[in-house]
C-alpha cells in the first residue's frame, strides 16, 4: 500500500467521484486531441492536488459540488503546466514515459496545454464558480510569472536563495496555495479560515518544490523524470545555490562554468552532483524545506483532533519523504 493511499482513506469516496468527473473532462472530438489526452490519462500522477483540495474542504465542513468543480480544474491546469514545462525544460521523461514534445513535439505541446488550461478555466466558468475562478487564475497567473522570472536567472546564473524562494513561491507554492484555499471556499465563507488554509498551502508548496529540487540530485529512479535534468537546463536550485555559497572562489567558478556550457557530458553532470552533496547543498535543502514542513504543521495545531487532521499531517510528511 503507498503511502498516498492511507492519507486518502477519509475521502476515498469523493477521490473516486472526482476521477470520473477528471477523465470525463478529457475527451475531445478532434482525433489527435483525443489520443493525447488517453495517452496522458493512462499515465495519471499522484493527485495530490485534488486530494489537498478534499481534505481541507473536509476539514473545514461537508464536501460541496464546488469542491469537485475545484479539484478537477486544478488538475487539469497542473496537468496544463507540466506539459508546458517539458517544452520549457526540454524534458523527454515524465511519469515515466515520454513527455507530450517528446512522443509528438513541441508544437502540439504547446496547443495541448493551452487546451488543457483553458478547459480547466471553463468548468469553473460553466458551473459560475467565479470565487474558485478567481483564486485559481490568481495562481496560474502566478506560475507563468515564476517560471519566467526563473529563465531569467538561468541566463544570467545569478541566483541567489532569496530569488530561489521567489520563484518557487510563484511558479509550484501558488498551485497548492489555491488547492487549500479552494478546499476551504467550497465549504466556507469564513475569510479568516480561507487565509489560514491559503497560509497551509503556501508553506506545504515551499517544501513540496525543495523536495522536488532535491529528488533532481538524488536520483531515487522513482520519480519517472531525468537526474540532472536541472543542471542541464541552467536551472540554479537550492542545493546547488548553499554548495556554491560555501565553495571557494576557483571551485564556484569552476562548477558555474559547467553549468553554463551547453552541451554537458554525463561526468560533468556527476561531477556537480558529487558537488553539491560535497558542500552540503542536499542536507541544507533538507533542513529548509523541514522548516517550511514544520510552519504548515503547527497551522494545523490550531485544529482540533480527527481523522482527516492525521490524514492532512501525513500528507505534510509525504510531500517532505516521497520519493516520487
Ligand atoms: C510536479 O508535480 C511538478 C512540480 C510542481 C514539481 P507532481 O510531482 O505533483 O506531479 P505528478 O502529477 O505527480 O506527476
Ligand atoms: C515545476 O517545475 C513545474 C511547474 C511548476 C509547472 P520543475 O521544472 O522543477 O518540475 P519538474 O521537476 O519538471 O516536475
Ligand atoms: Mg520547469
Ligand atoms: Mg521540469
Amino acid at each position: 500500500m503507498s503511502a498516498l493511499t492511507g492519507i486518502k482513506r477519509p475521502v476515498e469516496i469523493e477521490m473516486a467521484e472526482f476521477e470520473k468527473y477528471f477523465s470525463r473532462t478529457m475527451h475531445s472530438d478532434i482525433p489527435l486531441l483525443n489520443i493525447i489526452l488517453n495517452y496522458i490519462l493512462r499515465r495519471k500522477g499522484k493527485q495530490m492536488r485534488p486530494l489537498l483540495v478534499f481534505l481541507t474542504a473536509r476539514l473545514n465542513g461537508e464536501i460541496a459540488e464546488s469542491t469537485y468543480i475545484a479539484a478537477t480544474c486544478i488538475e487539469l491546469l497542473h496537468t496544463a503546466s507540466l506539459v508546458h514545462d517539458d517544452v520549457v525544460d526540454d524534458a523527454h521523461e515524465r511519469r515515466g514515459s515520454l513527455s507530450i514534445n517528446a512522443l509528438w513535439n513541441s508544437k502540439i505541446a504547446v496547443l495541448l496545454g493551452d487546451y488543457l488550461l483553458s478547459s480547466g478555466m471553463h468548468i469553473c466558468v460553466e458551473k459560475s464558480r467565479y470565487d474558485m475562478l478567481e483564486i485559481i487564475s490568481e495562481a496560474v497567473k502566478s506560475m507563468s510569472e515564476g517560471e519566467l522570472l526563473q529563465l531569467q536567472k538561468a541566463r544570467k546564473l545569478n541566483i541567489k536563495e532569496e530569488d530561489y524562494y521567489k520563484i518557487i513561491i510563484s511558479k509550484t507554492a501558488a498551485l497548492l496555495s489555491a488547492c487549500t484555499a479552494c478546499g476551504a471556499r467550497s465549504v466556507t465563507e469564513d475569510t479568516e479560515t480561507i487565509q489560514v488554509m491559503k497560509d497551509f498551502g503556501e508553506n506545504i508548496g515551499i517544501a513540496f518544490q525543495i523536495r522536488d529540487d532535491i529528488l533532481d540530485y538524488e536520483g531515487t529512479g522513482l520519480t519517472g523524470k531525468a537526474v540532472g535534468n536541472d543542471i542541464k537546463e541552467k536551472k540554479i536550485t537550492l542545493p546547488l545555490i548553499h554548495a556554491l555559497e560555501q565553495a571557494e572562489n576557483s571551485k564556484r567558478r569552476h562548477i558555474l562554468n559547467i553549468v553554463k556550457s551547453k552541451k554537458k557530458s554525463r561526468s560533468e553532470i556527476n561531477e556537480v552532483i558529487s558537488f553539491v552533496t560535497d558542500y552540503g547543498g542536499l542536507d541544507y535543502s533538507e533542513l529548509k524545506m523541514n522548516q517550511y514542513r514544520d510552519k504548515a504543521l503547527a497551522i494545523l495545531d490550531s485544529y482540533s483532533e480527527s481523522e482527516v487532521k492525521e490524514s492532512l499531517r501525513e500528507f505534510v510528511h509525504y510531500t517532505t519523504s516521497r520519493k516520487k
